[in-house]
């Protein structure tokens, strides 16, 4: 290639041509084109791969930004104030900070997450569905075709008390068009058996919860099973890669129910290493109120992630008033 000219295409006028909607709030602009996601923000710009960027964009609007810190990447990513909400390039990079290009921009929950949903049904063509597993979806590049919005607006579920009661939400069925998954296809489905004393027929209730997860049709989605004042219990299904790098504001403890995630777990703020954990069936981990971490399932595997809703926890640990660990051994 001859170095005299250097000919450069607008990324706005490629993404008009492609189809895509280019989206503005605050001074972050957002374009796509066939393979990338460009957040231009003041000064610079950043590129994301298109799928990745789309996945995690889908949790941070399901999840209404989440506990704590939503990171794209090592670069981008949200932060919850339950309100309002920040969005970021490279706070939580070290380099980043080091050399004083981070860029902040604090917004109402509410008009962000418009923008993100606007961004989602936009840039999301039909045949990719940001919340399945790789293996299960198709593709998520090329100019715009279609749509997806029956993937992007599935019902958030979420178990008032517990699933399966009377007006709670729906164990899963056949019937219902929720098939066995195929990595879940050994996972038997036997109702429990309830025995209870006379007269205490409406207080005693069970459900199969592995029966439950082996029909989910998503993946790194936790969602709210049972609800005992703050406390939550949110199993998921997960399958390659957590499409977020999660920045806890509290403890949330980890039980793996079947087969195995590898966790990175790095410093929440800069984003050094801290340590790898394996969780294999049975094991238990209580993930501490100052790192960060993503994780990887090299099969489907099922997750509880058991949640404490307290609103008053971030400004807590914030504070140094409680300790990151839940436990000193
Ligand atoms: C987490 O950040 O703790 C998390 C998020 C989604 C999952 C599992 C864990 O599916
Ligand atoms: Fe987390």
């Amino acid at each position: 290639m001859s170095t005299a000219t250097i000919t450069t295409t607008s990324t706005l006028t490629t993404a008009s041509k492609l189809g895509y909607e280019t989206f503005s709030i605050g001074k972050f602009t957002f374009e796509r084109d066939e393979y990338f996601a460009h957040i231009i923000y003041p000064g610079n710009r950043h590129i994301m791969p298109i799928e990745a960027f789309l996945r995690a964009l889908m949790r941070d609007i399901a999840w209404g930004f989440f506990y704590g810190t939503v990171n794209f990447d090592n670069v981008f990513g949200t932060i919850n104030h339950y309100g309002t909400v920040e969005m970021y390039i490279g706070l939580n990079n070290f380099a980043y900070r080091n050399s004083h290009r981070e860029y902040v921009e604090t917004f109402q929950s509410k008009e962000l997450k418009k923008v993100f949903e606007a961004i989602l049904a936009d840039w999301t063509n039909e045949g990719f569905d940001p919340f399945a597993a790789p293996e299960e979806t198709g593709a998520a590049y090329g100019p715009k075709h279609g749509d997806n919005l029956k993937a992007i607006r599935r019902e958030r579920l979420a178990a008032k008390r517990m699933v399966g009661l009377p007006g709670d939400l729906k164990i899963r069925t056949e019937a219902d068009g929720l098939p066995i998954n195929r990595q879940f296809a050994d996972v038997p489905q036997e109702a429990p058996e309830l025995h209870p004393e006379p007269g205490f027929e409406s207080e005693v209730h069970a459900v199969d919860l592995f029966g439950y997860l082996s029909r989910s049709d998503v993946t790194w989605n936790p969602s709210v099973v049972s609800v005992v004042h703050d406390s939550l219990l949110c199993p998921t299904t997960e399958e390659h890669i957590l499409p977020i790098i999660h920045g806890n504001d509290r403890v949330e403890w980890f039980i793996q129910f079947s087969d195995e995630i590898i966790w990175d777990i790095e410093d929440k703020v800069t984003g050094g290493p801290v340590c790898k954990v394996t969780m294999k069936a049975g094991d238990v981990a209580a993930m501490p109120a100052d790192i960060r971490h993503r994780g990887y399932s090299p099969k489907r595997s099922m997750l509880l992630v058991w949640e404490n809703n307290d609103g008053t926890l971030p400004g807590r640990h914030a504070s140094g008033e409680l300790p990151a660990y839940p436990v000193t051994f």
